[in-house]
């Protein structure tokens, strides 16, 4: 498939990229470090262009990862990092979110150095910090642009007002916000405002963090004790039961196919716009392999409209605060 521009930026990725904040933390434990890259190396190969990160995932670990997977590469792809939210180097708890320059200037040095870049090819504020006015934070990443230091601006989980206060200080190339068959609210604010703006989306969570792939058992998600799934409130008791028998219809359209119903999912983000761009998260090739061909999967009218009737139907927020997007 064609690469898709990143909002004005020079940027251009292809309409399939890899999330990789899994290959450290968040959905189980950490993936061994050879076969994380190996995989990483396999989806170079595979043509895989855009790869996503942040500081926050392993607490600089999954940055590093990239960084020693990648090196050697790092011309031919993409790597999106973020910065913004604080952790605990002991504990891993959030401290807060911060978008001061101080913050922002030490945690674009500490992305480069794991990364083993001179440059940031796309360099997100993670989530928005409400004590420091968005122009500000814009005005430090215009001049790390100007400083060589990074290529593009994005912002995630930003609000449509945020982000029109953004473009006004400089274009921003990518807002990244969770988007999916099962997650629709941005289409009430910031979807219309990247089209208003010439701002591309990038979609994370496509595949409803594993559930719309079909491969959750019905009783019980099967998670381990440690994985953060455990808290979202759609993994939960009644909600996780009437979402995974949501999944039914998607299961169905792919059987149709005769695609994955992860295929289904992608596809379903993909046809929403030729300004957006998705990052499924996979540690594992195999998966991977079978989520890039959902690039050249065309779902019906009919298909779309059973897909549309889902969000609504879906219990549970996307998170279980949910003060930190959309802002
Ligand atoms: P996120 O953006 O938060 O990573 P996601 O892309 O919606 O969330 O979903 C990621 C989850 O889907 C991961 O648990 C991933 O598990 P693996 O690392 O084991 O692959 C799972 N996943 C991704 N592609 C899949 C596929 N084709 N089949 C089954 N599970 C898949």
């Amino acid at each position: 498939m064609q690469n898709r521009p990143l909002g004005k930026s020079p940027l251009s990725v292809q309409p399939i990229g890899l999330g990789c904040m899994g290959f450290s933390e968040f959905y189980g434990n950490p993936t061994d470090e050879k076969d994380a890259i190996a995989t990483l190396h396999a989806a170079v190969d595979l043509g895989i262009d855009h790869f996503d990160t942040a500081e926050m995932y392993g607490i600089g670990a999954n940055e590093k990862l990239l960084g020693k997977a990648l090196k050697g590469h790092m011309r031919e792809v993409t790597v999106a990092t973020k910065f913004g939210i604080g952790r605990d180097k002991e504990t891993g708890a959030v401290t807060g979110l911060d978008g001061s320059e101080a913050a922002l200037r030490a945690s674009c040095e500490g992305s480069l150095m794991a990364l083993g870049v001179e440059t940031i090819d796309l360099y997100y504020q993670h989530r928005m910090d409400p004590q420091t006015p968005i122009e500000e934070t814009m005005g430090v990443l215009v001049d790390l642009m100007k400083e060589g230091k990074i290529r593009a601006i994005g912002l995630s989980e930003c609000s449509a007002d945020t982000l029109r206060r953004a473009c006004a200080v400089h274009p921003v190339a990518a807002v990244q916000s969770e988007y999916s068959v099962f997650s629709r609210d941005i289409e009430d604010g910031i979807l219309p405002a990247c089209v208003e703006l010439g701002v591309s989306l990038v979609a994370y969570s496509p595949l409803g963090r594993g559930m719309l792939t079909g491969q959750y058992n019905r009783e019980e998600t099967g998670l381990s004790a440690s994985d953060y799934r455990n808290l979202s409130p759609r993994f939960k008791g009644d909600n996780y039961a009437a979402n995974i028998a949501l999944v039914d219809v998607v299961k169905t359209i792919a059987a149709g196919h005769d695609a994955h119903p992860a295929q289904v999912a992608l596809a379903w983000v993909l046809a929403q716009g030729s300004h957006i761009v998705t990052i499924p998260g996979t540690t594992k090739l195999s998966n991977l392999k079978s989520n890039i061909k959902a690039a050249s999967l065309t779902l019906s009218n009919d298909d779309l409209a059973q897909l549309e009737a889902l969000s609504a139907q879906v219990k549970g927020d996307r998170y279980g605060d949910m003060s930190a997007v959309n802002r």
